[in-house]
């Protein structure tokens, strides 16, 4: 029986990747069966990050695609429960947070199958953001919890988990970070092929990336973050990979036109190469993303995170991240104080070392063992 490994988003490629490929370097008599539940189907938001990545095809898409989150999550749940019956199962090993995890966990709890679920114990405390309803109910109903950070423990205690469930193993996205860092592409050759003068970037430039629900999908929170990003443009060049939700919902509240002004290089979803090319030789990165606060932190580039929480503090605390908020003068300030300062430069934390998913594995595979010697199914 092997260990079923879910992917359904962006986010969970780039931690999947070093977790599948230290299964068959580490424990090679450990099958796994990749699935892909299909949350995420785009070309730009699928196809090329796997190609990036080097993550095999999965061995089954459940094709789900978009839908409200009811809608999502049940389909997932109905699609992903005959895989199990179907396949049997060690284990389910579940990335991150999003819709595709908690199904899938959801799933797998019900059947008796022992949930894995890596990057847990990250709380943002808002209940309003669809990702820490997932985090807290995935967490609630794994068997073993592997952190990115030691603060995810306290978090995990505080909610009933019996502590000797959580591995604190580093941060797997990291991993892919450094596997990939020598490959990605120099942000000048990107920027130039998009035909955005290099002499408009002599002074450096930015990257953007926003697409959470709360900062995206009303046009008055939108328009005066667009009108921030717009202002700090005068100032400093943005790159602003567009996410299809985003450019969706600009297109709707008319708003597209305010990213024609001079500043702005907007581009679509890139490749994760792309992506960390991008990242690694910009002044700053602009972000609502969770993933992107970690890998800047890495880079040592300044992040401001659009947000008014984070649940990833060591960032904050150890990295190069700066939680801002959404207020038009914050960010425009922030903004400043990095391009007047130098912005922090950080550290990067304990066990972000590109080893977690070898960690991870060798855990795992001496758990699963343990477990099956025990009787347990
Ligand atoms: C999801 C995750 C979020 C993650 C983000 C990364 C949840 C709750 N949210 O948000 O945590 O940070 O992915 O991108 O799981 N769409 C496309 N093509 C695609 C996928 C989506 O056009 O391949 C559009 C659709 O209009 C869809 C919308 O984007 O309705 C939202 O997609 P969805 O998967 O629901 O959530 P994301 O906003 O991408």
């Amino acid at each position: 029986r092997p260990v079923i490994c879910v992917v359904g988003a962006r986010p969970n490629y780039m931690k999947m990747a070093p977790i599948i490929r230290a299964f068959r370097a580490h424990a090679p008599a450990v099958p796994v069966l990749l699935v892909h539940t299909g949350q995420h189907y785009d070309v730009a938001m699928n196809d090329r990050l796997f190609a990036d990545l080097e993550l095999p095809r999965p061995d089954v898409n459940l094709g789900v695609g978009s839908g409200s989150h009811a809608v999502q999550t049940a389909e997932v749940m109905k699609r992903f429960e005959p895989v199990i019956d179907a396949n049997g199962a060690r284990a389910v090993l579940v990335v991150g947070d999003v819709n595709s995890t908690l199904a899938c966990a959801l799933v797998a709890s019900k059947r008796g199958v022992p949930v894995v679920h890596v990057e847990s114990g990250l709380r943002s405390y808002d209940r309003t953001m669809p990702e820490e309803i997932n985090r807290v109910l995935t967490d609630q109903i794994s068997d073993l919890l592997y952190t990115t950070e030691r603060s995810a423990h306290a978090n995990l205690v505080r909610e009933g988990i019996a502590p000797q469930r959580a591995v604190f193993v580093g941060n797997v996205m990291i991993d892919s970070l450094r596997a990939n860092l020598s490959k990605a592409p120099a942000a000048s050759d990107l920027i130039a092929a998009s035909g955005f003068g290099g002499e408009r970037l002599r002074g450096g430039y930015g990257v953007v990336t926003l697409h959470r629900p709360s900062n995206v999908d009303h046009p008055d929170t939108l328009g005066p973050i667009v009108d921030a990003l717009r202002n700090i443009s005068a100032r400093l060049p943005l790159v602003f990979a567009l996410h299809p939700r985003t450019r969706a919902n600009l297109e709707r509240f008319d708003m597209l036109n305010r990213l024609d002004a001079q500043g702005f290089l907007v581009l679509p979803p890139q490749g994760y190469l792309e992506m960390l090319g991008l990242m690694a030789g910009a002044t700053m990165v602009l972000t609502d993303s969770g993933g992107i606060q970690e890998e800047t932190t890495a880079l040592g580039v300044p992040c401001l995170t659009i947000r008014e929480n984070t649940e990833r503090p060591i960032t904050v605390e150890q990295g190069t991240n700066t939680v801002v908020g959404i207020d038009p003068a914050a960010l425009r300030a922030a903004a400043d104080a990095v391009l007047d300062g130098g912005g922090k430069r950080g550290r990067v934390p304990e066990y972000w070392d590109g080893r977690a998913a070898e960690r991870i594995v060798a855990h795992l595979a001496a758990w699963l063992r343990e477990r099956e010697s025990m009787g347990g199914v």
